[in-house]
């Protein structure tokens, strides 16, 4: 009945396989309310174009409408443990949904988006749970709205569709940066579309388009790299593959550039707190890895919870209208961040109530605001705003005809179910694209009396470490709950609903790997770790963080755990060889770890993250990850005539902090890392030799050969950095332009061509008041691959 209902109001079906997943709610609820009957239904003719349906059904819609669209709100109000008599719900992962709290949101609030946020999943947290719960309150929307207009619903998909429990990930972010691969980014992108399509989350939240500059940052490993044009062309990649070949005009799913803009700047390394962002500074090296993912077609962005320069982001009509909608020339829909616009009154205090705020989000240029909890106060605040003047009707127009443009873009519309059947396999599939993300991102940091590889054949390894066999800590968080697995811990409670997800660690990879002859002891107890050592041929110590999100990863001084360090001395005090794996969201003080025999960083490698780490130690993959981050050193900052050694009162400690956050130019800087940005080693040698370089049509080419100069085949990654010969101390050194990587057998040489356009590098001219756009300075550049230089003039 219900089929054949929808049929007659859409005039035809709209997903023949569809299952509804009706059994938590009222029959009687699912039957249309106020069926519609308008004039006119143009906007359901899918010919149409998405703008022109858009302004159709934009006529059409009431006041209290239109405002509803500009809401989103959290699946918990959606759900709870019984039917409250008030309708006002607040369920949890155990609650079904309710069809009084639907009514509620949905159809007495009008409310035109749902999210699930990092932790929020349904009770059967499967593919085909999700699908279903999709379903239903998909269903009940465009049941119960006067025009039937369907929600878009978003969801967290930093590293695949983390919310499954048996979702396949990828490593997060900053692994997928280390493999400066942007088919690889696009792959995974499409994979996650894949996940994330099948279960009816049509906006994913991702990628993050914020630097990583600061490693005492808790969404450090959420960033792709600190150079922008790295960042920029991950993005890039992975939002083409994340909206699918119809790109910005016809997405499958909606990505989302976050968090706009320098969320990853804050003065003190704490999450959300305050950045102050000098104005060459924001369009010079900020804005960048933005523009290129906008420039890559991102239906959506999402506002940066912090202030910069003393205005909150959501309030900042420079951030969100002058250098986003003007400068950048974005026309999608931008969204606040969680919980954002009222925190403007109740945290920033820049409006006395929520009316004020939402007029400042809303003047300023959020088009929706992910509200959160209160779909009621969100409506009488917004109408109020519109009574007063303080919100104007064209502004409201504004930001539904955006919204209403993204859903039919999306085709919500014309198919907005999904097949529950098809959902497991889909979250499930593509295990082996997230091991050769694994492969390509692990990057080998030293490799004394080449260590690795080790012979599969070896006749004992010890295999230990917190991390050797856990997998909450090697996806990290965002996965199955925003703190990670087990809310970050490592072990819970029984029951399907609590169960482990499906990965390969570090010691199932190693014992996958190695020969039926070979003896792996895997222990955590240090003393026998140490004894067993003594009589192996090594030991593998797998060492790191645990899994974290946001500000509970904030650390101000990131290193390994004493505990980590010491059982590293004390492996290493047997004299055998050891291995040190790190498995690590960002750069981590070593201490003893410096001088292993062989180091590993492995980032939060995702779910077959233990066989990326065993393919590397083994030899089955030859290292190819570089650092897309500086790793700073433990060591005082060495400056000519002067030597920092800290304060005293710090005695022995580590004076890892004397290097964050990262400034990477200058001459005070200190840059002085353990290891530079770029950085990695291989089980073979490379060479580079005849770079030229030449512009035209405002492009620079570059080419070079790459010969692969030892005797196993590999893949090298070339950056391609730029030097300005102009004398402006605010400029650095060289700066990132482009890079190739390039797979290679032993004693093969190959020519390659890099080419970037001369906007990376555009300049804010140094006299400014605050006002001009950055240019490309016209003059002498320098090319530089390695050793090599190529001079180049750009005329602009
Ligand atoms: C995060 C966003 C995320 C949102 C929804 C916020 O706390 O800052 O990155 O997309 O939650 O879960």
């Amino acid at each position: 009945m219900i089929r054949t209902l929808l049929s007659q109001i859409h005039g035809k079906r709209r997903q023949t396989t569809f299952v509804a997943a009706l059994g938590l709610l009222a029959a009687a609820a699912l039957v249309p309310s106020a069926a519609a009957n308008p004039a006119s239904k143009s906007w359901l003719n899918a010919k149409e174009s998405p703008s022109v349906r858009a302004s159709q059904l934009l006529r059409e819609l009431t006041l209290e409408e239109k405002i509803g669209q500009m809401d989103q709100i959290v699946v918990g109000n959606l759900r709870a443990p019984t039917a409250p008599a008030n309708g006002i719900c607040s369920g949890g992962n155990n609650d079904p949904l309710q069809t009084t709290c639907l009514q509620t949101v949905l159809a007495n609030n009008k409310t035109g988006s749902i999210l699930s946020g990092g932790s929020d999943n349904p009770v059967d947290n499967t593919g085909a749970g999700w699908a279903n719960q999709y379903n239903t309150i998909q269903h009940y929307a465009i049941d119960n709205s006067r025009l039937h207009i369907p929600i878009i619903y978003g969801v967290d998909a930093v590293h695949g569709f983390g919310h499954p429990t048996e979702a396949t990930l990828f490593p997060q972010q900053i692994g997928m940066g280390a493999t400066w691969d942007t088919s690889l980014a696009e792959a995974a992108g499409v994979a996650t579309k894949q996940q994330a399509l099948a279960t009816g989350g049509n906006w994913v939240f991702a990628p993050v388009q914020d630097i990583s500059r600061d490693n005492r940052w808790g969404r450090y490993y959420e960033t792709w790299a600190e150079a922008p044009a790295l960042a920029g062309a991950l993005g890039a990649a992975n939002i083409e593959g994340l909206q699918g070949s119809g790109g910005y005009s016809k997405p499958e799913v909606a990505a989302t550039v976050k968090h706009f803009a320098g969320y990853s700047q804050s003065l003190n390394g704490h999450d959300r707190a305050e950045a102050q962002l000098p104005i060459r500074y924001l369009q010079d090296t900020i804005l960048p890895a933005y523009q290129q993912a906008i420039d890559a077609g991102a239906s959506t962005v999402m506002v940066d919870s912090g202030s910069v320069n003393g205005i909150p982001a959501d309030a900042s009509h420079y951030l969100l209208t002058t250098q986003l909608r003007d400068r950048m020339h974005f026309q999608g829909v931008v969204i606040s961040d969680y919980n954002d616009v009222p925190a403007l009154a109740s945290a920033y205090h820049i409006a006395p109530d929520l009316a004020g705020a939402i007029a400042a989000a809303v003047n300023a240029g959020v088009d929706m605001s992910m509200e959160v909890n209160d779909s009621a106060g969100w409506d009488a605040a917004l109408l109020k705003d519109v009574q007063t003047g303080a919100v104007k009707k064209w502004r409201i127009d504004q930001a539904v005809r955006r919204i209403l443009t993204l859903k039919f873009r999306l085709g919500l519309f014309d198919h907005p179910f999904v097949d529950p059947s098809k959902a497991n396999a889909a979250v499930t599939a593509n295990r082996d694209l997230a091991r050769k993300a694994a492969d390509e991102s692990v990057t080998l940091l030293r490799n004394q009396n080449s260590t690795l590889p080790l012979s599969p054949n070896v006749g004992k390894l010890v295999v230990t470490g917190p991390s050797a066999d856990s997998v909450t800590n090697q996806l990290g968080g965002w996965s199955v709950s925003w703190q990670g697995v087990f809310g970050g811990g490592q072990v819970c409670c029984a029951g399907p609903a609590n169960q482990i997800p499906s990965a390969t660690t570090v010691l199932a990879g190693i014992k996958n790997a190695v020969s039926p002859s070979t003896q792996v002891v895997y222990t955590q107890d240090q003393a026998s770790a140490v004894s067993e050592t003594s009589s192996a041929d090594a030991a593998v110590v797998v060492v790191g963080e645990n899994a974290y999100a946001e500000a509970l990863g904030d650390d101000p001084s990131p290193q390994l755990k004493a505990s980590q360090k010491a059982l590293i001395s004390a492996l290493e005090a047997t004299g055998k060889p050891v291995i040190v794996v790190v498995v690590a969201g960002r750069p981590l003080g070593l201490g003893p770890a410096e001088t292993a025999s062989a180091l590993l960083m492995a980032y939060q490698p995702g779910t077959e993250g233990g066989s990326g780490v065993a393919d590397v130690l083994f030899g089955s993959v030859n290292p190819s990850g570089k650092l897309p981050v500086t790793w700073p050193s433990d060591a005082p900052v060495q400056q000519s005539g002067f030597n920092s050694t800290g304060p005293s009162s710090l005695g022995d400690e580590p004076k890892f902090f004397d290097q964050l956050p990262g400034t990477n130019g200058g001459q005070g800087s200190g840059y002085n890392p353990l290891y530079p940005f770029g950085f990695g080693l291989s089980y073979t040698t490379f060479g580079t030799s005849g770079l030229t370089a030449s512009t035209k049509h405002n492009t620079v080419t570059t080419t070079f050969t790459v010969t692969n100069t030892g005797s196993k085949s590999g893949a090298d990654i070339v950056p391609v950095y730029v030097h300005q010969a102009i004398s402006d101390p605010l400029v650095p050194n060289q700066r990132l332009a482009g890079f190739t990587r390039v797979q290679l057998n032993a004693g093969e040489s190959k020519v390659v061509t890099v080419s970037f356009p001369t906007s990376v590098l555009a300049l804010t001219p140094g006299d400014i008041d605050g006002t001009a756009a950055p240019r490309v300075p016209s003059g002498a550049y320098q090319a530089r691959v390695g050793t090599l230089t190529a001079d180049v003039t750009i005329n602009h």
